[in-house]
């Protein structure tokens, strides 16, 4: 806590799986995900709420066609994207989002729009309509990198279990990856939400739904918020962000609720990985996978999981 109120906090991922093989592959992951902890995290100590720093955060990452979300999606079995996103607020504790949408930029201004509508979480046609309803463009995300990686995939016949986390032409061949962006802000005024946002796993069968517009893979109460990446059944059947903010809301620290978690995740052999922020300024982070994509603005400074590699499931900063 500060005399202006609380100190706000940044945590966002870009995906989570298999071990970036090149070092420039790395390194520019590291660009991006540092340039969008510059752009929000001032919004945030300028007063923005927790709720328009994670939606600004998310537009960011689904703008950036190294990431598996809006522009740069992968494709699914049947050549088309689909893109499924979700916004939680905390403070309402109100969750909404689309499932399998197309031909959007921004699937999280769907979400955030469903924020105040009646009907807070929509499918594909639903979506399309309000789409149409709000006058927002058509959009194609598809890039080159991802079409040439589900053509690499035909020839396969869809043998991988998902796409690659990240879209580099030299990391096109790289074994599977988990992709998927995330955004977990804490304001001034100490309100905490959660934005999460995918075009799936790539190569899957038409009507697949995934994690990450639902309570599994992004939740977000008063005293936490959470939102995952991976294999999105994984997620569901451990229904990840809604197990760990529950766990906060009961009264144990984020960093236990995470370690509590990601052991059961381990033992059940699950793939994937997780970011969250409690309300006293805690940020924690927690993966079964080989690597994290995430990045963090403590309200001092800018660090990275990137390159963790010390056998823990879990780790975290606590407030000063
Ligand atoms: N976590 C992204 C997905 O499985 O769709």
């Amino acid at each position: 806590m500060s005399g202006l109120g609380v100190q706000p906090k940044l945590i966002i991922h870009g995906g989570a799986g298999s071990s970036l093989k090149s070092k420039g592959g790395l390194e520019s992951v590291r660009r991006s995900l540092h340039a969008v902890l510059e752009a929000v995290y001032p919004l945030l100590r300028d007063g923005a709420t927790a709720e328009a720093a994670v939606i600004q955060g998310c537009r960011l990452l689904e703008d950036d066609p190294r990431f598996n979300a809006g522009t740069g999606s992968v494709l699914q079995s049947d050549g088309q994207i689909r893109m499924s996103a979700s916004l939680m607020n905390g403070s309402q504790q109100r969750f909404s989002g689309v499932i399998n949408v197309s031909r959007v930029q921004n699937p999280i201004l769907l979400a955030d729009f469903l924020q105040n509508s009646p009907d807070h979480v929509l499918s594909d046609i639903g979506a399309l309509e309000l789409l149409r309803e709000l006058n927002l463009p058509t959009y194609d995300p598809l890039t080159e990198i991802r079409l040439q990686e589900w053509m690499l995939e035909r020839q396969g016949n869809f043998s991988k279990e998902m796409a690659g986390v990240v879209a580099e032409r030299e990391l096109v061949e790289e074994s599977a990856g988990r992709g998927t962006i995330g955004v977990v802000a804490l304001d001034r005024e100490g309100r905490l939400a959660a934005g999460t946002s995918t075009g799936g796993k790539g190569f899957e069968r038409i009507g697949r739904v995934s994690d990450s517009a639902t309570p599994a893979g992004n939740y977000a109460t008063m005293q936490a918020a959470i939102s995952c990446t991976g294999i999105g059944e994984d997620i569901i059947d451990e229904c990840l962000a809604a197990r760990i903010v529950v766990r906060v809301t009961d009264g144990m620290p984020l960093q236990a609720a995470f370690e509590k978690s990601f052991k059961e995740a381990a033992q059940n052999q699950r793939d994937f990985g997780a970011i969250g922020i409690d309300a006293t300024g805690a940020i924690s982070w927690g993966k079964t996978c080989e690597v994290l994509l995430a990045a963090y603005h403590d309200g001092t400074e800018i660090g990275d999981v990137l390159e963790w590699a010390d056998g823990n499931l879990v780790g975290g900063t606590h407030p000063s």
